[in-house]
């Protein structure tokens, strides 16, 4: 069985010196291959320098992630613009919109949204959303994007059904479901259910978002076929139908 972790942040600082490992203990677990989504210039050059060291196995996105949009956040774009056609970039992202942590640059990042679905729509490549209290915000800027076809994934998908019917209607579009789907009363536990495997990937979003039972630890790849276990029964199918569709989605998502 091969597992994608379509989004991990193993370059974090929380990993330190255990970051080359813990990529090898998802090596180890069928984890193959993974795509690290960037946060923004401070953390740009450790998530290079991870990749660089799993050619092949690891694959470098760029973008700037909503929190960290700033009164900077103009030169931000302007530097992942200059850096976004490198070939070794499989998606624009994280992007997005999150209005949970501060609204205090709402505006701002709802442009710098914008701007980033327009450039991948431009390279053609897929954008990896972060959506947090901003689903409305998230929706106005794909409509207007809407001609350009923008495709990509909505990360730590919550919503409900009817968001992702809403979703499709946007073209082709995936959903990545990571730890949350294991916590007790979770209602995205349910939800999958209705959501056809064929627009699933798996994430972990490490070091965040931890599966059960590892709750309170630190999350890393190599938990990935926790998330998938709890998909199968959750859908009432096996583990390996999981793996083999998810991984095959993702896959044409990213191209890899
Ligand atoms: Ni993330």
């Amino acid at each position: 069985m091969l597992y994608i972790d379509t989004h991990t942040h193993l370059y974090d600082g929380q990993f330190g010196d255990d970051s080359e490992a813990a990529v090898k203990r998802a090596l180890d677990a069928g984890v193959g291959k993974m795509i690290f989504p960037d946060i923004d210039s401070t953390t740009r050059e450790a998530m290079f320098g991870l990749a660089s060291k799993f050619e092949g196995t690891v694959y470098p996105c760029i973008g700037l992630h909503p929190t960290s949009v700033d009164s900077g956040w103009k030169e931000n774009l302007d530097e992942i613009e200059g850096l976004a056609g490198n070939g070794n970039i499989r998606a624009i992202g994280e992007t997005g919109m999150d209005c949970y942590w501060s609204r205090e640059f709402v505006r701002e990042q709802e442009e710098a949204f914008e701007r980033q679905v327009r450039l991948a729509c431009r390279l053609g490549l897929p954008v990896i959303i972060h959506s947090r209290d901003a689903t409305e915000l998230i929706f106005s800027v794909l409509e207007r994007c809407r001609t350009l076809s923008p495709r990509g994934v909505f990360h730590a998908f919550s919503g409900s059904a009817e968001t992702f019917r809403r979703m499709e209607r946007y073209g082709d579009w995936y959903v990545g479901i990571g730890g949350v789907v294991t916590f007790k009363k979770a209602g995205i536990a349910e939800t999958v259910k209705q959501i056809p495997l064929e627009r699933i990937v798996l994430e972990t979003d490490s070091p965040y978002l931890t599966p059960a039972p590892h709750r309170g630890e630190r999350n890393e790849s190599a938990y990935i076929p926790l998330i998938a276990a709890k998909i199968a029964a959750q859908k009432g199918i096996t583990v390996e139908e999981v793996a083999e569709v998810t991984t095959e989605n993702a896959r044409k998502l990213f191209n890899i």
